[in-house]
This record gives structure tokens, C-alpha cells and sequence, in this order.
């Protein structure tokens, strides 16, 4: 046994440590978050917020309600309380056309005094389509985040607001700037939360069918609303600044607020300029009419406002929006397209849904050649035939959608759209419950579509996340017949997938790995994959938060089923009858055996702390473990790694084929350790 001393701590030296994680976890937030450079992988942060957590949990007393690890959230907030806003949430004057950008700027102008009317500047910046929400920090810590609402008073999300990564919970945390000359005083920040797109996307794959949000702010609101503060933090929502007021605030103009406004911690998109012309602004204007479809997230136009922060009381405001500033919005993309077919998709749960093949066209940044049209509720409703032509927008910027029918160009070659009697997977009759305007494929088990619908959806990146398991695949192994439902995944072999048509040795090689690691996929995704209609990831989580295990679930009745969180009649008689099912019996047999986690973990083992105060070193490579899993390791057991050898470093791992730090460890007399002992000391009591 190697000893480095007692793993005990006094409470000087935890609030010390303490203070030391903040100030590191604040600093890679920010270069994540703010810079978008990040300099750890996520695996460290994780370790390091851990370690400031597991500190905490030993010290309460030292928890601040700046720290990091409030961010977490858990707080359950029944009603969000009203707030009044100090000043009034104004909104903007909007406007689709340029002339009216020309009417403002000389407007503006004019009204100013003498030394602008050449040539005032104006602050041109993106127009973020999210949600507005007001954070007010007081001496520097923030006090309150709150919803617009109508204007004068909101609600107080505060606990939602502070599991968002991009808001400092204390100014200038990471750097130690300090605002203007004191940072004391209250200080408004305003500016919107948003949902980047891959992260709405992901967002709606986790949901079910009935829970869709429609685009990426409608997910934002309704995220940010939501009372359990837990499940906000894992929305991922980005909040953006645009606008700060204090007493304390004194720098004169709007660009350098913003500029002082990343300093401070907070994400500004970086994406603004001074305008000092109408045509600097319509060459801003027109750069992110294109430029903006290359974003991550969405903004629906260009919002301007006069630099000078001393005119805004003069301008004033009307009883709306403010006269000195104005948002230009980007025209809805829309495309004129010809339906020429239309194809019955059916979906894992039997749905059959229309949709639109369309002669391909260019529409915000993409080809489209293909809409869905819902159901048939959808098609009565616009009208549509075969052969018409129809206008098509992206809704929320990212799905394509028919909005209507060019009945003008309709010509006697259209032809109505009917469902068809069958299944056109399987050829069995179709059925339409009479509540609901969705027909089904009663086939549950035996149709094709189906069973390689249900098995995307298995390995889709929210659920067992196996990667390699595509569409292509999935079709081939059907209709090879050698996987008909989940389970079988793991039991197919290399040889049989090597086999199949298009597979190089190589991705066969891959695609089982990836099933094999998804054994190792919590609980909570395992349920979710099962796809049991309306069990989106979220609820998937309730239900593993009240039953630990699958087997216990599966003997719950609809009314003990009920009385889990958020799980009403309907979602609870689903789960009943799913596990009433022969088939899913079947599936769960196979994943048991092949070792799918089918019980939640048991809680983390405290680990010992061995590395306190060392600052580590790897050299070459290990056989067990990744340099991210190492270090991260390291970090969890109270140590720092470090990546060049200095007297101040005090171990050295070193695997196979060491570089030259083992050669300066040893001149500096470092202590040398091999993987081996590396993993006696990781594992010792
Ligand atoms: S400034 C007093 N700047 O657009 C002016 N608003 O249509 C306060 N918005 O309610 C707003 N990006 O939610 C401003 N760069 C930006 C913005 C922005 C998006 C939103 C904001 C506002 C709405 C008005």
C-alpha cells in the first residue's frame, strides 16, 4: 500500500478546496459556455462538480448560493410567485421591411441633437428567438430571474433560471472582474433563453408522439415553466444578454455594454457591430440573412439600437417599445413546391401517418422533398391533392411544412388523397379508433414497418444510443429474419453480420461493440427504449424514480401506477397493457439474460481519497484506462493532473512506452509509479 497521508480534512482546507473548485468549475463554464473553447473534457468538469458537491455535502455550512453546484437544481416550485419589474419589460417595434429600417434611421436622426444628425451609431445585433427574461443581480450575486410576463410584473423562476449554465450566478465569478468601479449596487441583466436546435431536436426524439414541442421556443417556455427545476437543468437552454441597467453601470454606450457584459460571465452570441451608416446596416442585415441558417440556434431577425445610452431618454418610448431601437425580422421562408406523391409511413406504434413527397426545392439553407402531413384531419384541412401545387414553410426554422394549397394552379390532374384499406408494410386492414383521427396497423408484431420502427427507435441517441444502428441496418437484419424485436440484438454475431450486404468487416466489428455497450445504459433509458406509447424519457424517469426495477413495474396495477408524478390514467393504462403483453414478456426475457440494466443503480460508493493534494502526471499509455477516465479518476480521489513535469509535481503514472516526462520525473526525483499500483491506490479502503 502506498500512504500519501490522512484523507480527513479540516475545515479551513475544505472551504479553501471549495473555493479553489468554484473558482475552476466557473472558469471552464465560462470557456464552454461563453467562449465555446473548452480546455476539459466533460468527463473532468463532471468529476471536478462532484468533488465540490461531495465537499459540500460534507461541510453545509460552506455551501453560498453562488456556487456551482446549485445549479443542479431539485428545488420543486409549486406556484412561481408574481414580481413586479422595476422597469417595464418593453417589447419592440417590428418590421418586415426595409423602408421602414430607412424611415427609423432618419427618424432617429433627426431627432437628435446637432453633432449626431450626420451620422449616429447604432448597435446592430441578432433578434434571438426564445424567451425574455429579466436577472437582477444585487452586489454582484444574482437575487431573482423572471419571466416578462405582461410587461410590469412576471413570475419568479428563479430556481429554473440558475440551473442555466450561461447565467453567472455571481458577476465576473471566473476572472474576478469586477463590475464598473464597486460591482455593489443592483445591476438588471435582460436578454433571452433559447434552445439550441440540436438540442430541441434531441428533446422531442425523448418525448413521445403526444408530447411534441412545436419549435424551439415553444420547448424553452414551456421548459422554463416547468416546477421541478431537476428537469430544467437538463433541457440544456442557453440564456443570451442583450441589455444591462444599473446604478453602478456607468459605461455610456450600448456596444461597450455588451462588450462589459461578457466580461462579466454572460454569452452575448458575439455577433454585433456598430452601425454607423443605413448602409452598414443593411450590410448587416443582409450577411445574416444568409449567414443565420448557419447558426446553432434560431433568430428570426436584426435588432437595432441607437449606441448613445444618454439619448434613450430623450427618445423615449411609446406605450410598447422604446423609439430608439427597432428589429428588422427575416420574411417566413417559404417555397412554392408540387406534391407528387404520397406515401403511408407507419410508425413503431402502428400510426400511420401521410406524407408529402414534394419536387425537391431550396428553402432556408436545405433541400426539401419531403413534408408530413400528419393525418388526414391535416389533409382535409388544407385541401390537398396529388399534383397541387402548395407553399412550404419551416416551422420553427427546421421542419419543413405545407401551410397551403396554390389553388389558382390546380389542374384538372390532381387527385384526392385516400388512405388505403391495408397496411402497406404488411397488408393487414387498417383500423381508426373512433376517438382519434390516427389509423392504425393492428399488427403489432408481426408487421415489418413496425418492428424496424420500434428497433430505431431502441437504439435512437436518447434511448440505448447505439451507434452504427441505422435505418440500412435495421432493414437488413428484419428482413434476414435474424433480429424481430430488441432483444435479439444481442444475441447476433459478427460472423451473420458480416454477412449482410454493404457490411465491411470493420462496422460489423463496430456495430456490435455498440451493442455490447449499451448494456451499460441506466434504467431509465432502458424503459424509455421499450417504447411503450405516451413513456417519453421524462416520464421513463418518474417511474424509474418510484420503481427501481423492471420487475416490480411490471406488477404495478393502473392505479398504483397513477400515483406516480405526472402520470395520469391514460399514461398509466398504457404501461399496464404493455407489460400485459406476451411480446414485451418476450423482449424482456432477452435483455436480461444478455445483462441490460433492467434496475436502477445503486447510489455511488464513496470513494477514498488518495490523491489529496497531488498533483499527477500520465505518461504512455494504459491498458485499462482512457487518459479522460484517469484523470478524471484522479480528480474524484482530492487530486489535480498536470501536463508537464515541474518540482512541484509529485507523481508520475507511467504505462507503456513512457515519453521523455518520465526521463525529467526521474532527473527531478519524482515519485514513478507504474498502472498497476496506479489502480492499488484508486482501489484501497
Ligand atoms: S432588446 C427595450 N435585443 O425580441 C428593448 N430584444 O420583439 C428590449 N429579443 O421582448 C429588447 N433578441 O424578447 C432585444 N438582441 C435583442 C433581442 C431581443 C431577441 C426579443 C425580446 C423582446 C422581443 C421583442
Amino acid at each position: 500500500m502506498i500512504n500519501f497521508g490522512s484523507n480527513s480534512m479540516r475545515k479551513e482546507d475544505a472551504a479553501a478546496e471549495i473555493e479553489q473548485l468554484k473558482k475552476e468549475i466557473n472558469r471552464h463554464n465560462y470557456l464552454y459556455y461563453v467562449q465555446a473553447k473548452p480546455e476539459i473534457s466533460d468527463y473532468e468538469f463532471d468529476t471536478m462538480l462532484e468533488k465540490l458537491i461531495a465537499l459540500e455535502q460534507e461541510f453545509p455550512e460552506l455551501i453560498s448560493s453562488d456556487s456551482p453546484s446549485q445549479r443542479v437544481g431539485g428545488q420543486i416550485t409549486k406556484e412561481f410567485p408574481t414580481v413586479h419589474h422595476r422597469e417595464r419589460m418593453l417589447s419592440l417595434s417590428n418590421t418586415y421591411s426595409l423602408q421602414e429600417v430607412d424611415d427609423f434611421y432618419k427618424r432617429v436622426s433627426k431627432l437628435l441633437p446637432e453633432q449626431y444628425e450626420s451620422c449616429p451609431a447604432f448597435a446592430a445585433e441578432l433578434k434571438f428567438d426564445g424567451v425574455a427574461v429579466s436577472l437582477v443581480y444585487r452586489d454582484g450575486l444574482l437575487v431573482r430571474g423572471a419571466t416578462r410576463g405582461d410587461g410590469s410584473q412576471g413570475d419568479d423562476i428563479t430556481p429554473n433560471i440558475k440551473t442555466l449554465q450561461s447565467v453567472p450566478l455571481r458577476l465576473g465569478s471566473f476572472s474576478g472582474e469586477q463590475l464598473c468601479q464597486s460591482g455593489s449596487g443592483e445591476i438588471e441583466v435582460r436578454g433571452e433563453v433559447f434552445m439550441r436546435k440540436d438540442d430541441f431536436t434531441a428533446l422531442n426524439e425523448a418525448r413521445s408522439e403526444d408530447e411534441q414541442f412545436a419549435n424551439p421556443r415553444n420547448a424553452t417556455a414551456g421548459s422554463l415553466k416547468l416546477q421541478d427545476s431537476a428537469e430544467v437543468a437538463r433541457r440544456k437552454l442557453f440564456f443570451v444578454a442583450y441589455y444591462m441597467k444599473g446604478e453602478t453601470v456607468t459605461v455610456p454606450s450600448h456596444y461597450e455594454r455588451l462588450v462589459l457584459l461578457e466580461k462579466l460571465g454572460f454569452y452575448t452570441g458575439g455577433n454585433f457591430s456598430l452601425c454607423y451608416t443605413l448602409e452598414d446596416i443593411y450590410g448587416f442585415i443582409s450577411q445574416w440573412a444568409e449567414k443565420r441558417w448557419k447558426l446553432p440556434y434560431e433568430i428570426d431577425g436584426v435588432v437595432l439600437k441607437l449606441n448613445d445610452i444618454a439619448l434613450w431618454k430623450e427618445l423615449g418610448a411609446t406605450s410598447k417599445s422604446p423609439r430608439w431601437a427597432i428589429a428588422y425580422k427575416y420574411p417566413a421562408q417559404r417555397a412554392k413546391t408540387i406534391v407528387r406523391k404520397v406515401v403511408f409511413q407507419v410508425g413503431r406504434l402502428g400510426t400511420i401517418t401521410p406524407v408529402a413527397q414534394l419536387e425537391p426545392v431550396k428553402l432556408a439553407g436545405t433541400t426539401v422533398s419531403r413534408s408530413t402531413l400528419h393525418n388526414l384531419d391535416e389533409v382535409a384541412r388544407l385541401d390537398v391533392r396529388l399534383n397541387d401545387t402548395v407553399f412550404i414553410e419551416k416551422s420553427g426554422e427546421i421542419i419543413p411544412k405545407i401551410i397551403s394549397v396554390d389553388k389558382e394552379e390546380r389542374g384538372g390532374d390532381t387527385v384526392p388523397i385516400v388512405v388505403p384499406d391495408v397496411c402497406p408494410s404488411c397488408g393487414t386492414p387498417l383500423e381508426r379508433p373512433s376517438n382519434e383521427v390516427n389509423y392504425y396497423c393492428p399488427n403489432e408484431d408481426g408487421c415489418p414497418a413496425q418492428v424496424r420502427a420500434r428497433l430505431e427507435h431502441f437504439a435512437s441517441r436518447n434511448a440505448m444510443d447505439i451507434n452504427g444502428l441505422g435505418k440500412a441496418i435495421v432493414e437488413q437484419l428484419v428482413s434476414s429474419g435474424m433480429v424481430s424485436d430488441a432483444g435479439d440484438l444481442y444475441s447476433i454475431t459478427e460472423d451473420k453480420v458480416r454477412g449482410l450486404e454493404r457490411q465491411a468487416e470493420k462496422s460489423a466489428a463496430k456495430l456490435l461493440k455498440a451493442i455490447e455497450e449499451s448494456k451499460k445504459q441506466g434504467y431509465d433509458r432502458v424503459l424509455f427504449a421499450l417504447g411503450i406509447r405516451h413513456v417519453g424519457l421524462a416520464t421513463a424517469r418518474e417511474l424509474t424514480a418510484a420503481y427501481p426495477s423492471l420487475d416490480k413495474l411490471r406488477k404495478a396495477s393502473i392505479e398504483e401506477l397513477s400515483d406516480v408524478p405526472d402520470i395520469g390514467p391514460v399514461v398509466a393504462e398504457s404501461i399496464h397493457d404493455f407489460f400485459g403483453k406476451p411480446s414485451a414478456a418476450a423482449i424482456i426475457e432477452k435483455l436480461r439474460a444478455a445483462g441490460v440494466r433492467l434496475e436502477a443503480a445503486k447510489p455511488k460508493e464513496p470513494v477514498n481519497l488518495r490523491f489529496e493534494g497531488f498533483a499527477v502526471i500520465f505518461t504512455g499509455s494504459m491498458e485499462q484506462y482512457t487518459r479522460d477516465e484517469a484523470a478524471g479518476l484522479v480528480l474524484e480521489r482530492g487530486g489535480k493532473v498536470v501536463t508537464s513535469v515541474t518540482k512541484n509535481t509529485n507523481l508520475v503514472v507511467a504505462g507503456k512506452n513512457p515519453g521523455s516526462k518520465l526521463e525529467k520525473a526521474r532527473k527531478l526525483g519524482v515519485k514513478v509509479i507504474s498502472e498497476s499500483e496506479f489502480d492499488e491506490m484508486l482501489h484501497e479502503q
